[in-house]
């Protein structure tokens, strides 16, 4: 089966394929970049992408929106004509100033979860980026296009749906996590897709929606778009390309890793995740760190009560410092064996 171009409004990946938003440092404009020339839909993730600035310890804002402003531009000097998204999570502070500087800088897409991104049909009004929620289950789904519609009287451009088998921070509590193991998930999906129906007939446009969360090859992508998605979002198997931005020592983690090393861990900010079981996670779960610095990442992380501060532990990840970090993966990374180019991956995975 060829798999057909992903359309959002004027916009047209040839390949109906979304590189999920990685922070701290995973997904920048090398990857996002790469996947967008490619024909694949590239994404930035805005979750402190200034780490590497010389400012970024006592200017950490302006850092930031410094490095979101740059890697933007590099990103669409690869991309060409491709797609460039940005990845902003509404807990983060300045959200609406890196939803902003995402605009200013000519993001196509701006994609916003880990919470309701509420206002964001405000933020993006009369420019030409695009809006996508990420969502987790059909009540989140309701939730927010209902306020949009009402609030905005507007709707999305596109849905993506972060399933379960996901990496990095996941929608879901503990106990929703393990009664999905029994069920599934395509029943919640069936379920979404219907609610978005809703809106396409309300505002006569097509709304793609996208899944996430443990796509591993062609033969998931035929099958969730057998299910009427018309994309798939995959992060995990991008991790494992020359393109990624993260260190090599951090792409080896997925490669070395067993099945058994996958596991869920409760970041500071009292979100269920999904990462490598190194030292770091053993540690932190009877240790807690001593957090000299905040970096004032997240609107409801208070310092003086977390573990470990989250961004210190993925930076050190980012950086290759792999067994004193945070090593978020999907449930998938013990599937990767190799290290590849994002064209070859891209090939694998479309032809
Ligand atoms: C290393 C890593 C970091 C991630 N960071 C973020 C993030 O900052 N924000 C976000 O919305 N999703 C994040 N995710 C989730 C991905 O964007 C994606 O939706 C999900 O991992 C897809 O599942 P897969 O990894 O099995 O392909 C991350 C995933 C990984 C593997």
């Amino acid at each position: 089966m060829s798999l057909l171009p992903l359309r959002i409004g004027n916009l047209a990946a040839r390949i109906p394929i979304i590189q999920g938003g990685m922070g701290i440092g995973v997904s920048l404009s090398g990857l996002a970049g790469a996947v967008a020339k490619e024909g694949g839909i590239g994404i930035i993730s805005a979750a402190q992408p200034g780490f590497q600035e010389p400012d970024f310890l006592t200017n950490t804002f302006e850092a930031n929106y410094r490095a979101l402003s740059s890697h933007l531009k590099k990103a669409r000097e690869t991309a060409r004509n491709g797609i460039i998204g940005v990845n902003i999570m509404c807990r983060a502070n300045h959200y609406e100033e890196y939803v902003r500087c995402a605009v200013r800088n000519c993001a196509d897409i701006i994609f916003s979860g880990a919470g309701l991104p509420i206002d964001l049909p405000s933020l993006v009004k009369g420019t030409a980026s695009k809006i996508a929620p990420i969502i987790g289950t059909p009540k989140a789904a309701r939730v927010i296009l209902k306020m949009w519609d009402r609030h905005h009287h507007c709707t999305a451009d596109m849905v993506v749906i972060e399933g379960p088998k996901a990496g990095g921070h996941l929608g879901y509590t503990q106990d929703q996590l393990e009664a999905l193991k029994d069920s599934g998930y395509e029943k919640q999906i069936l379920e979404i897709l219907d609610i978005v129906h809703e809106y396409e007939k309300k505002y006569e446009k097509k709304i793609p929606v996208i899944f996430g969360g443990g796509v591993f090859d062609k033969k998931d992508i035929e099958h969730y778009l057998s299910l009427g998605l018309s994309g798939v979002q995959m992060a995990t198997r991008f991790v494992a390309t020359r393109e990624c931005d993260a260190a090599e020592s951090f792409k080896q983690m997925y490669v070395k890793a067993r099945e058994e090393d996958i596991t869920l861990v409760e970041s500071p900010v009292h979100m269920i995740g999904r990462a490598i079981n190194n030292p770091f996670v053993k540690q932190v779960k009877n240790f807690r760190e001593d957090v000299t610095q905040c970096f004032h990442c997240l609107r409801d992380c208070n310092p003086k009560e977390i573990p470990y501060c989250i961004t210190a532990a993925l930076i050190r990840a980012a950086r290759g410092d792999v067994d004193h970090a945070l090593v978020f993966c999907g449930s998938n990374a013990w599937r990767v064996k190799e290290i590849t180019s994002v064209h070859n991956l891209m090939k694998e995975l479309s032809e």
